[in-house]
C-alpha cells in the first residue's frame, strides 16, 4: 500500500518554523516581514488563492497588504504600483497573481518586480540563479514538491525522475531542483513519445500536465514516489463535484508514496511562499546593515 504524503501536516510544520523565525526577527528588533499581494481582475480561482495567501500570512505573523485592481487596469498603472512597492521598505515580498488580463504583458510585470522581493521566484534573475545552482528565491510549488519528496526520500541522488509538464512556473523549475538534487531528469510534455514507457522506468514522477488523472496505474513502477501538482474539478458518478489530480490516485496502491489531491502539494505552495517572504526579509535587512551610512 502506497504511503500517503500528508502535505497539510508537512506545511503546518514548515509554517511553525516560519512563525518561530519571525518571532526571533522581532525579538532582535527587526522589522516584521511584509508581503504585498496584487490581484488584477476577478478570476474566481485566483480570488480563492489570494485569499488563502492573505490568511496564511496572518497565521504566521507576516504583515500582508492586498491590492485588488479592476480587470481593465492598464499595464502602466500596474507597473507604477510595483515600482512603489519595490521602494517600500515595509514590503519584503511582492506577488502578482497570474494569469493577468490580456492587455497586460505578464513578462514585463514579472521583470519589474525587484528580484530581491520576488517571493514567487518567477523573475528571470531568480530563474537563472536556480539554473546555475545558486541561492535565489525559488518558485513555491516546485520548492514544495522537493520538500515533500525529501520527506520520504531524504537523499534522491541518482534516482530517475520524470517531470510531466514544461511550464515556467512548475515543470522547468522543478526539473532544475531535481537535477540539483542529483537526479537524472526527463522532462516530458505534450509532444513526448512513449510517455507510459518512460514513466514505468522512473523512480520519481512529478505530474504537472494539468490533465486530470493522466498518469494511470499501469504507468507506475512499484515503489515509485509520485508527486501530483494537478488539481481539476470533475463531476463524479453521484453527480457531485470532486477534486482530482493528474495521477489516477485509486490505481497507484503499488507506488512507494503518493501525494493526495487535495492535501498534498497545494498546502506546500503557500507554506513555501511564507518561508520565501521571511527569507527575502532577512536578506533585505542584511543588505541594509551592510549599506554605508548616509
Ligand atoms: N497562479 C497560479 N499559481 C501561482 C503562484 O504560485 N503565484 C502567482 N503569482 N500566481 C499564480
Amino acid at each position: 500500500m502506497a504511503e500517503i504524503i500528508d502535505g497539510r501536516e508537512i506545511a503546518r510544520k514548515l509554517d511553525e518554523k516560519t512563525g518561530a523565525e519571525i518571532k526571533a526577527m522581532l525579538d532582535a528588533g527587526q522589522r516584521r516581514p511584509g508581503l504585498a499581494v496584487i490581484l488584477v481582475g476577478e478570476d474566481p480561482a485566483s480570488q480563492v488563492y489570494v485569499s488563502r495567501k492573505i490568511k496564511a500570512c496572518e497565521r504566521v505573523g507576516i504583515e500582508s497588504s492586498e491590492y485588488r485592481l479592476p480587470a481593465d487596469t492598464g499595464q502602466d498603472e500596474l507597473l507604477a504600483l510595483i515600482g512603489r512597492l519595490n521602494d517600500d521598505a515595509n514590503v519584503h515580498g511582492i506577488l502578482c497573481q497570474v494569469p493577468l488580463p490580456p492587455q497586460i504583458d505578464t513578462r514585463l510585470v514579472l521583470l519589474a518586480i525587484d528580484p530581491a522581493k520576488d517571493v514567487d521566484g518567477f523573475h528571470p534573475m531568480n530563474a537563472g540563479l536556480l539554473f546555475t545552482g545558486s541561492e535565489g528565491l525559488v518558485a513555491c510549488t516546485p520548492s514544495g514538491v522537493i520538500h515533500l519528496l525529501k520527506s520520504v526520500v531524504p537523499d534522491p541522488t541518482g534516482m530517475d525522475a520524470l517531470v510531466i509538464g514544461r511550464s515556467n512556473i512548475v515543470g522547468k523549475p522543478v526539473a532544475m531542483l531535481l537535477l540539483n538534487e542529483g537526479c537524472t531528469v526527463t522532462i516530458a510534455h505534450s509532444k513526448t513519445r512513449n510517455l507510459p514507457e518512460i514513466a514505468r522506468r522512473s523512480d520519481i514522477i512529478v505530474a504537472a500536465s494539468g490533465i486530470a488523472e493522466m498518469v494511470k496505474g499501469g504507468w507506475v513502477k512499484p515503489g515509485a514516489v509520485l508527486l501530483d501538482v494537478g488539481i481539476t474539478r470533475v463531476r463524479g458518478e453521484n453527480g457531485k463535484d470532486r477534486l482530482v489530480g493528474d495521477i489516477a490516485f485509486d490505481e497507484v496502491q503499488h507506488a512507494g508514496a503518493v501525494t493526495p489531491v487535495p492535501g498534498g502539494v497545494g498546502p506546500m505552495t503557500i507554506a513555501c511562499l511564507l518561508a520565501n517572504t521571511v527569507r527575502a526579509a532577512k536578506a533585505l535587512d542584511r543588505g541594509k546593515a551592510r549599506a554605508p551610512a548616509a
